[in-house]
């Protein structure tokens, strides 16, 4: 039985008075003991935010696929460690867009991740138009074959999440979300294994809310959420968190 995990992507949103949206994000996380719950903030909140709340689960963005050298302006998985950071988003669509991340670097990115002893969760989602052409169980398919970490089990997450549903308010049906993930699934299995592939969790992302929440954490194959615009309070937060936990 995979646990449920909610996790929150401020993106390049928020600062420090931001972290005090933490206490009522962790009292939530503690009263829901079947449920994960992480939040990962800019990375540098990261070691104030795991100051402020050890027991809450904190994460990065993004990290490079190198332990150190001269790449100004990354950052290392261990650095992520050594700030207290216990997962990394790699593969984000908007770092694929924005700086033209590749499969292949997404892969080396969360093999180091997973390597310094952080949860991988890789994004993965298909763009507008691929989706009205009838392609996102295909498209989605090969960027994971191209993304996925060597490893697997709990190390592991998968993050489906559509672009055109990102901040948008479109979600795509219950159904789609469901076949999609069993698509996902299914390369994940063919990829690292049965056993492998068991543990690992598959999180829906894009335009997830107190609204609809419930709905799409009952999609089977639906292992959790990554949620961006409605993790920046608690107050949109904490009903999602809640929604998992029943
Ligand atoms: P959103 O973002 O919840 O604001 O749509 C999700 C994400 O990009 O992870």
């Amino acid at each position: 039985m995979r646990r449920r995990l909610i996790a929150g992507n401020w993106k390049m949103n928020g600062s420090r008075s931001s972290l005090a949206e933490l206490d009522a994000i962790a009292a939530a996380a503690e009263a829901a003991p079947g449920v994960d719950v992480a939040i990962c903030p800019p990375f540098t909140l990261i070691e104030r935010a795991v100051a402020r709340q050890p027991g809450l689960a904190i994460g990065g963005q993004d990290c490079h696929a190198a332990t150190k050298g001269a790449h100004t302006g990354c950052i290392a998985a261990t650095m992520l460690v050594e700030a207290g950071a216990s997962m990394v988003i790699v593969g984000h669509s908007e770092r694929r867009a924005d700086q033209h991340e590749t499969d292949t670097e997404v892969k080396a990115k969360a093999e180091a991740a997973i390597a310094a002893g952080l949860i991988a969760i890789v994004c993965c989602g298909e763009t507008a138009e691929t989706h009205r052409a009838g392609e996102t169980k295909t498209v989605v398919s090969s960027q994971l074959r191209g993304s996925l970490p060597v490893a697997g089990g709990d190390a592991l997450v998968v993050a489906y999440e559509p672009i055109w549903a990102i901040g948008t308010g479109l979600t795509p049906t219950a159904d789609d979300v469901a076949a999609v993930h069993k698509t996902i699934r299914g390369v994940l299995v063919e990829q690292l294994g049965a056993e492998r592939a068991d543990g690992v969790r598959i999180l829906y992302g894009g335009s997830v809310t107190a609204g609809n929440a419930a709905e799409l954490l009952a999609v089977p194959d639906v292992d959790g959420a990554l949620v961006g615009g409605a993790s920046l309070t608690a107050e949109a937060f904490v009903p999602i968190i809640a929604a998992a936990a029943r």
